[in-house]
């Protein structure tokens, strides 16, 4: 559609989305990584943008993705600096949104000097635990500020995405989660559904297949009538 045609319902709004993949660094060559495109993570900063919001990205790697326009963009590379940026940014914003797709872990430890091969068998890499910046956003944020997460869930012999997304929406205590239905068994878990939207009240809107943009947008209509007026 036309810029004209959208509505300009987040105007005066500001809204932070992260989008892309941390890069956990091992030492100062390599790191440990994910295939996150960053793709949903843009789609929603424009569209925020374009419905009139005051946006700011906060982007880890992503694909060869073009700023998108009228968006400001915070560049980070670990979950730690993800971090860090979050929650600076956040302080003021009506809507944050979790797009991010952060590594669970980071090795233990960083070596300061490129990793020799060596003669000898390779040592394991340890892994610490990454800090959980939904939780901690959740936790921190100022009174009215609506906080949305995403998750990418398969079904499995305890239960199916819609269970698997419930849960992890109470564990996260934020509004809002998208979650994504992902795997083989797509078409038999959600029959036609991508997913689902699921609300902290008790929503649930099931996502039908299509365009990151029209996700971007679905998920935006659904923040609406959570924002303070
Ligand atoms: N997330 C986060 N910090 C982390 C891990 C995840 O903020 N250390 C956010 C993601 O950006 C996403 C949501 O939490 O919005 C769900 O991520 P997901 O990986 O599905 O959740 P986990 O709690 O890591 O659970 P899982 O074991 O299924 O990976
Ligand atoms: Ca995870």
């Amino acid at each position: 559609a036309a810029p004209s045609a959208l509505p300009r319902d987040l105007e005066g709004r500001r809204v932070v989305v992260s989008a892309g993949g941390t890069r956990e660094a091992l030492d100062p060559v390599r790191y440990l990584g994910n295939r996150s495109s960053g793709k949903q993570g843009y789609a929603l900063a424009r569209v925020a943008a374009q419905r009139g919001a005051e946006v700011t990205l906060v982007a880890g790697h992503t694909a060869d993705l073009a700023d998108p326009a009228g968006v400001r963009v915070v560049r980070v590379g670990s979950a730690i600096e993800l971090r860090d940026a979050m929650h600076a940014e956040s302080r003021e914003a009506d809507v944050v949104v979790m797009a991010a797709a952060v590594a669970d872990f980071r090795p233990l430890a960083l070596s300061s000097s490129k990793i020799k091969k060596g003669d000898r068998e390779p040592e394991p890499i340890r892994l610490a635990v990454n800090p959980d910046i939904l939780v901690e956003l959740v936790k921190a944020r100022p009174t009215g500020q609506v906080v949305v997460g995403f998750a990418a869930e398969t079904g499995d012999e305890t239960g199916d995405v819609l269970h698997h997304g419930r849960a992890k929406l109470a564990r996260k205590g934020c509004d809002l989660l998208v979650v994504n239905a992902v795997g083989d068994g797509l078409a038999f878990e959600v029959e036609d559904n991508a997913g689902w939207l699921l609300t902290a009240g008790g929503d649930e809107h099931p996502i039908p297949h299509g365009s990151k943009s029209r996700l971007a947008a679905t998920v935006w209509d659904a923040i609406g009538p959570l924002l303070r007026t």
